[in-house]
């Protein structure tokens, strides 16, 4: 079971940068060994939250051939996102975008952190008992908890003060299920991952640009020249639950390394970039 997770696409009227990283994203999926079994997107979807971006963002996903699972960011309208994607998952929680996925082996919790008029994000007490409600009926079931606002502090001072409002609540009930191997968030377009409460947390990378802190100047954040890129969120019987991060580089080939019996000796073109083989 794949799950590939890709994350603040920021679609925004009248700007290329956006749609670029999606067409990248989407081509870059299609191109992978495996298919993954299914795609989530973890917020910030558009940039200005208007219709007409929103219609642009689906229209960018349809060559997807797997089920794409949204859930809004700071910058989303719920309401036009659910307009424009409709219903998602199952056991929603009525008037947020909040719901389940069953995927196999896994159980996908989808949150809802949006606070409308904010940048920060937020819970509630509503939320954060669907969540309880939700691990308590399945404790054995290995489960993935998706999020535009990670549950930690980054180090990315300006973030972190945009960061998940009731954080150690919801921490507090993550702690009491030990079936959640991941929670998996968006919103700071840098990949980090931390201990928390019993598992593991993980932040997505952005599409588009990434923003690291000056790690001896936390207050400034610097637009990183890294690639974009996202997580495959793997899991195999006899393995458990492995998270890939894997880099979107325009036009990144598949070299066959290993044909299942013997290793390949790679084209000369490939040995000249300094890949071997073993
Ligand atoms: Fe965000």
């Amino acid at each position: 079971m794949i799950i590939a997770q890709f994350s603040d696409t920021h679609i925004k009227d009248g700007s290329e940068e956006g749609v670029a990283g999606m067409q990248a994203a989407v081509a870059h999926i299609l191109q992978l060994p495996a298919l993954p079994d299914v795609v989530v997107i973890t917020g910030d979807c558009t940039d200005g939250g208007t219709a007409t971006e929103y219609a642009r963002f689906w229209e960018l996903l349809q060559p997807l051939p797997m089920p794409v699972y949204v859930i809004p960011g700071n910058h989303d309208h719920r309401q036009r996102l659910h307009d424009t994607v409709g219903a998602q998952g199952r056991q929603p929680l009525p008037g947020f975008m909040q719901y389940t996925v069953e995927a196999g082996p896994l159980r996908l919790l989808m949150l809802d952190t949006l606070l409308p008029g904010s940048d920060a994000g937020e819970l509630c007490p509503q939320r954060l008992q669907w969540l309880e409600d939700r691990l308590a009926e399945a404790p054995d079931k290995t489960t993935l908890v998706f999020m535009h606002h990670p549950p930690f502090r980054t180090g990315q001072a300006p973030f972190d003060r945009i960061g998940l409002r009731d954080a150690a609540a919801f921490g507090a009930i993550i702690a009491r299920h030990a079936q959640v191997e991941r929670v998996a968030a968006g919103h700071v377009h840098a990949g980090v991952q931390r201990r928390f409460q019993g598992t593991v947390a993980v932040t997505c990378p952005s599409v588009m640009h990434q923003l690291l802190p000056d790690f001896r100047q936390p207050e400034r954040l610097i637009v990183a020249t890294e690639p974009p890129a996202m997580l495959l969120h793997v899991w195999q019987e006899g393995i458990g639950l492995l998270t890939y991060t894997s880099p979107i580089a325009p036009p990144s080939a598949i070299i066959e390394l290993h044909n299942g019996t013997d290793w390949l000796t790679p084209p000369r073109e490939v040995r000249a970039r300094g890949i071997q083989g073993q």
